[in-house]
């Protein structure tokens, strides 16, 4: 807890010692979302709160990054954050560390691929870099020094290259998850990469002018609802692969889903005006009621995770962002405040409420919708509640800017460099080889291959399966793939922890048992199961906390999610056979065959895992 920050403001350095002599029973939080100096106080602490996690401003520290496990999107997400709790508070203490994080991680080519992602990095993670730059822009965010990429450029760089990627020979568009061909995940369609790239290419028509933006994110809009990861319900359901050309849909919702697409339709409402794109906002805002629970369905819940306590790393800070979204789709689109504003504030009593825990007494857990604080802690619960809070004052912000409107963030139409178009990662082993080096790295090659291979099987085979190492080698040849570009790429001991030949235990552990949801909500409160059965929700095998230490997943999708075959296993309940989970419309009518397909499809591809255990 005691940190020594290099910059330290006079705040931090009190908080860091009040840090140290607070009772552990301090009170909770009583915000009062209609009073600015409520909000802002509240969020001060909370934002102090979540940079207790962060020493990238700390001597040997890596500007920009998390500490394991944490992945380096949510970093993003968070220097994000920290760009909004600017804007509301005006309270510059943590600008510097802002400035330099979001600066540090550029990459060569100021886009957002630094290196050291390489292995991981996805076009949602880039795309979480690139809104927080374009937000500050927006809210004219004190702009860097003119020898460094400006806010705008960087996020036009972005653009560029997730542009270049769009991917015509699949499902008829979209992009990847991956951005890189070797990594898992390549063959994934997610929702959550494309709504980065529409708000994104939304929020550049807007602020430049320019349409080419704005008719790339009508096409990927069209795409969306083309492939149906946005349904006829307005839900925006998690993604699918390319193999069965994207129908075997995941059927998650997740608030950051939903978010990003009502922010960008917020964005190209206020672009168009055109009655369009209103009409597509206010469907995605009504069918955001899922994720609302409690007495009076208001307090915001993730739900697919939520209530059986299997939110990973990553959800946990899901609702930071629909609520920096709610908020800021009330600037675009004004005639939502009515709508949002309601929702926000309780959400925001409630989520102040539960912070309770940790030393220091007020570190805020995962679930707003009880009274009591859950146990947990992290970046996300303090990202999400401080987000939250900050959103309870929108109204009273200056809305966004745009060149014409007073915006000075310098752009940069074509940038993005030689990123543009490239699948592969830049590295020494992607060196030009001349002849001379070549007959001698032939043989060494050979050699490294082979023990690599060796390596490999070993660590692929799992004594405790009943099939041969064979049958088991041959299951797993695209992650033997993937390793081999991990070992060409980052070394081995890298593709070793790619493959780490431990990790399986915990997931058959705990995921032996197979129950359907209609089983686990019976044991919920009401509103858990209503938020169940509304949204076609099942709940996949997701690390906690402490597993996640020596577990690296790939990016932002949950571990074990259906694209990982090695989690399926004895497991799996075959179409036909268990018990589907009952899920009902928005209206709660009957399913309909598309939902039956969904529905049957989240249960043939993943087991689902044991009910944990409640304290009754
Ligand atoms: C905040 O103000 C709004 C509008 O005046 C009111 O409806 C709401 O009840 C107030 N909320 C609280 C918690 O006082
Ligand atoms: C990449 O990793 C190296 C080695 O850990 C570190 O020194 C460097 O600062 C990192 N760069 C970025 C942009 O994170
Ligand atoms: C694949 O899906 C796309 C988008 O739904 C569709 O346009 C295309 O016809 C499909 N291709 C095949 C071979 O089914
Ligand atoms: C508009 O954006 C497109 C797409 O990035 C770019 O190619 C074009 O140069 C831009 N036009 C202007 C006038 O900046
Ligand atoms: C929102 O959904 C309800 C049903 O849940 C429906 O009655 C209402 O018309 C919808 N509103 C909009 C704006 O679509
Ligand atoms: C567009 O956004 C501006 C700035 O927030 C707002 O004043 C204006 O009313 C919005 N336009 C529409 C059509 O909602
Ligand atoms: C939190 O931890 C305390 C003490 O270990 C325990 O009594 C309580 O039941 C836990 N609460 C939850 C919600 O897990
Ligand atoms: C997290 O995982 C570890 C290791 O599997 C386990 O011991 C611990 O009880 C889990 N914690 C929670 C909150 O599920
Ligand atoms: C798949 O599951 C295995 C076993 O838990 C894990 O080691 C691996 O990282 C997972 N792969 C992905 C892409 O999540």
């Amino acid at each position: 807890m005691v940190r020594t920050p290099q910059r330290p403001g006079l705040g931090r350095m009190l908080t860091a010692s009040l840090l140290l002599t607070s009772s552990p029973l301090a009170a909770a939080y009583n915000l009062d979302p209609n009073s600015t100096e409520s909000v802002t106080t509240i969020a001060k602490q909370m934002a102090d709160d979540m940079l207790s996690f962060y020493h990238g401003d700390q001597p040997g520290g890596t500007p920009g990054l998390l500490p394991n496990p944490y992945y380096w999107w949510e970093a993003g997400a968070m220097m994000g954050s920290l760009v909004d709790y600017w804007y509301y508070t005006k309270d510059d203490s943590y600008n510097d560390l802002t400035t330099q994080g979001l600066l540090y991680q550029v990459g060569d080519t100021n886009d957002y691929m630094p290196r050291n992602q390489t292995l991981t990095e996805g076009n949602d993670d880039q795309g979480f870099w690139a809104l927080a730059v374009m937000s500050a822009a927006e809210n004219k965010f004190p702009d860097p020094p003119a020898s460094k990429p400006q806010w705008l450029a960087l996020a036009q760089a972005v653009f560029n290259t997730q542009a270049a990627r769009w991917d015509t020979e699949h499902c008829g568009g979209g992009l990847r998850w991956q951005i890189f061909k070797w990594n898992n995940g390549f063959d994934y369609k997610n929702s959550i990469s494309q709504g980065c790239f529409f708000a994104l290419g939304a929020r550049l028509a807007l602020y430049t002018g320019n349409n080419s933006y704005a008719d790339w994110a009508e096409k990927t809009w069209d795409w969306m609802v083309s492939v149906d990861f946005i349904d006829k319900y307005w839900r925006v359901l998690d993604g699918a692969h390319i193999g069965p050309n994207c129908t075997d849909i995941t059927p998650y919702q997740f608030t950051y889903n939903a978010g990003t697409f009502i922010l960008g339709a917020a964005a190209m409402y206020n672009h168009t005006e055109d009655q369009k794109w209103k009409d597509r906002l206010d469907n995605l805002l009504n069918a955001t009621k899922v994720f609302f629970t409690g007495p009076d369905k208001n307090i915001m819940t993730e739900v697919a995770c939520e209530p059986v306590d299997r939110c990973n790393l990553d959800q946990q800070s899901f609702k930071a962002y629909l609520s920096r979204w709610f908020a800021a789709t009330t600037k675009w689109a004004p005639h939502t405040y009515n709508y949002v504003m309601p929702y926000l504030q309780a959400s925001a009593v409630a989520a102040a409420k539960q912070c309770v825990g940790g030393k220091n007494g007020r570190m805020c857990g995962l679930k707003w919708n009880q009274d009591n604080y859950d146990n947990s802690t992290g970046v996300g619960q303090q990202m999400a509640a401080m987000e939250v809070t900050l959103s309870c004052i929108i109204k009273d912000r200056a809305a966004p800017v745009t060149h014409n409107t007073g915006g000075t963030s310098k752009g940069s139409p074509g940038s993005g460099g030689d990123d543009i178009g490239r699948d592969q990662p830049k590295g020494p082993s992607y060196k030009a080889i001349t002849a001379g080096d070549k007959a001698g790295a032939a043989i060494l090659t050979a050699l490294v291959i082979c023990s690599m291979i060796a390596g490999i099987v070993w660590i692929f085979i799992d004594e405790t399966s009943d099939k041969t190492p064979m049958q088991q080698f041959r299951g797993f040849h695209s992650s033997a793939t993937a390793s081999i570009a991990a070992f060409a790429v980052g070394g081995g001991a890298a593709a070793v922890l790619h493959r780490n030949k431990g990790s399986r235990e915990f997931n058959e552990k705990t995921g032996a048992a197979v129950a359907s949801v209609s089983e686990q909500s019976s044991h919920s409160s009401t509103d858990n199961k209503r938020a169940i059965e509304e949204a076609p929700v099942t709940i996949g095998h997701v690390r906690n906390q402490s597993e996640g230490n020596h577990q690296r997943r790939l990016s932002n999708m949950p571990l074990g999610w259906p694209h990982n075959r090695t989690l399926r296993g004895s497991t799996v309940i075959e179409p036909g056979q268990g018990q589907a989970p009952s899920t009902r419309d928005l209206d709660g009518a009957r399913q309909s065959d598309n939902e039956a397909r969904h529905s049957s499809a989240s249960v043939s591809s993943e087991s689902i895992p044991e009910r944990r255990e409640r304290a009754e």
